[in-house]
C-alpha cells in the first residue's frame, strides 16, 4: 500500500490490473520458461458490520476490493506439479500423486490444501505450473488467506474444466484453510471474495449460509482502508481466544434459551437476566455480539434506505463495542477511528478483520474524502509519528480471468 490516498478511477484501476498480471505473468515465464500462461485475480475483502459475528452465527456484510492475488498457471502434459508465490523464495515441487500430507508453514499451503481435496477427489486431472502473489497487504485483516484459497480453487477449476459452483469453491477453500493450514476461520472471507457481485455489499446471514447483494451508491461514497502497519505476533492466538470465549459464552446462556443454536440466538432479555452469572469478560463477550446482531440489521435497513450516515453511525458503534466489549481493539486503530469521527466527509469507521492491529475500515462521501483522509493520517502521525497507509479501495467483482 501506498502511503498517499490512491484516488485511481475504475478505468485507471483496470489498467492497473491488466499492468500487473502481466508483470506477474512475465516472472512466471521467468520461473517455469515457456509460453505466457493464464492469468486471474482473486480479491481481497473489508468487513463493514458484523464483527467477530460469523463464527457466532450472527450476520456480516463485507465487500470485496479491487486489490488481492494475482495467479499465473499453465497446465502440463504430466502430474508433475510446481508451485511458486511473489512472498517468498523458493519453488515447491511434488506431484498430484505425493501431495506434502502435513502442511509446509509457508504460502505455499493455501494453493496445496485446495489441491489436496481436489486430487482427493479424483478431479485434478492434469500437473501444472502456478505462480502467485499479490497486493494485499498481509496480516492487515484483509483477507489475504481467503484470497489465495478461493482464487486457487477458481484456477484449478478453471485449469481442469471442472464447471464448479461458487460456493463449491468457497466450500474448497473453507476446508483448506480450517483442516490444512489449521486456522480456526469463520466463514464470512471466503463467501466475501467468493461471491462478490461488483458495486455490491455481501449480506450473509452465517447461521443458515443465505445471502444476497445490497446496492451501495459508488458514485457519491467511497470504501477506504488506513492501515496502521501494526502486526500482532499473538493475534492468531488471540482470535482463537475470543472463538473459544464465544463458544462457552454460549455453553453458559443456552439453559435459559433453549430454541438457541448460536450465541447471536441469544435473546437480549435473556443476557441481561443472566449475565451476571458469567465471568466479566465472558459477559462483555456475549452482550458485544447480541448488540452487534440488532446493529448489523439496522445497519442493513439504513443501506436498504440509502443511508449511508446511519450506517456509518452502526460503524462507530461498532467499534466502540470492540473496543470496549470484545476487547480487541488497538490504540494506534482507536486513533484513527477518533480522528475519522471528527470529519464531515466520513460516514463511518471500524476496525475491520479480527483486531489486534491491522486495519480501519471507512465508508466516506466522495466528495471532501480526500481532505478527509489526509487530516486522518496527519492525527495520528502526529500521535505516533509515522503516516498509516491510506487508500481508497473499489468494489471487486470476485475471482475471474483476465
Ligand atoms: C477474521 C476472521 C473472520 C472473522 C473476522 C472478525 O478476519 O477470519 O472469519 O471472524 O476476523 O469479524
Amino acid at each position: 500500500m501506498g502511503t498517499t490516498p490512491d484516488h485511481a478511477p475504475p478505468e485507471g484501476r483496470a489498467r492497473e490490473l491488466e499492468r500487473a498480471l502481466a508483470r506477474h505473468a512475465e516472472r512466471f515465464v521467468e520461473l517455469f520458461g515457456g509460453a505466457r500462461p493464464r492469468t486471474f485475480f482473486s480479491p481481497g475483502r473489508v468487513n463493514l458490520m458484523g464483527a467477530h459475528l460469523d463464527y457466532n452465527g450472527g450476520p456480516v456484510a463485507p465487500m470485496a476490493i479491487d486489490r488481492g492475488t494475482y495467479f499465473a498457471v499453465r497446465a502440463r502434459s504430466d502430474r508433475r506439479v510446481r508451485l511458486a508465490s511473489n512472498s517468498e523464495p523458493g519453488v515447491l515441487e511434488t506431484s498430484l500423486d505425493r501431495l506434502p500430507a502435513v502442511r509446509t508453514a509457508r504460502w505455499f499451503d493455501y494453493p496445496l490444501g485446495v489441491l489436496r481435496q481436489l486430487a482427493a477427489q479424483g478431479r485434478a486431472s492434469a500437473g501444472l505450473d502456478l505462480y502467485f502473489g499479490g497486493d494485499l497487504p498481509v496480516g492487515a485483516g484483509l483477507s489475504s488467506s481467503a484470497s489465495i484459497c478461493v482464487g486457487s480453487a477458481f484456477v484449478f477449476d478453471a485449469v481442469w474444466g471442472l464447471g464448479l459452483q461458487a460456493r463449491e469453491r468457497v466450500a474448497l477453500a473453507l476446508v483448506a484453510e480450517r483442516e490444512f493450514v489449521g486456522v480456526r476461520c469463520g466463514i464470512m472471507d471466503p463467501y466475501a471474495v467468493g461471491l462478490a457481485r461488483p458495486g455490491h455489499i455481501l449480506w450473509l446471514d452465517c447461521k443458515d449460509e443465505q445471502f444476497e447483494h445490497l446496492p451501495l451508491d459508488h458514485q457519491r461514497h467511497c470504501v477506504a482502508v488506513a492501515d496502521t502497519l501494526v502486526r500482532r505476533e499473538l493475534a492468531q492466538s488471540a482470535f482463537n481466544q475470543r472463538v473459544a470465549e464465544a463458544a462457552e459464552a454460549f455453553e453458559r446462556l443456552r439453559p435459559y434459551a433453549p430454541q438457541a443454536r448460536v450465541l447471536r440466538d441469544i435473546p437480549a432479555q435473556v443476557l441481561a437476566a443472566h449475565e451476571r452469572e458469567l465471568a466479566p469478560e465472558l459477559a462483555r463477550r456475549a452482550r458485544h455480539v447480541v448488540e452487534e446482531v440488532e446493529r448489523t440489521f439496522d445497519a442493513r435497513a439504513a443501506l436498504l434506505a440509502g443511508d449511508e450516515r446511519r450506517f456509518g453511525a452502526q460503524m462507530f458503534a461498532a467499534h466502540r463495542s470492540l473496543r470496549e466489549l470484545y476487547e480487541v481493539s488497538a490504540p494506534e486503530l482507536d486513533c484513527l477511528v477518533d480522528a475519522a469521527q471528527l470529519e464531515r466527509a466520513v460516514c463511518g469507521a471500524r476496525l475491520t478483520g479480527a483486531g489486534f492491529g491491522g486495519c480501519v475500515v471507512m465508508l466516506l462521501e466522495r466528495d471532501g474524502a480526500e481532505a478527509a483522509l489526509e487530516s486522518v493520517a496527519q492525527r495520528f502521525d502526529e500521535r505516533f509519528g509515522r503516516r498509516p497507509a491510506v487508500q481508497i479501495f473499489g468494489p471487486d467483482a470476485g475471482p475471474r480471468e483476465l
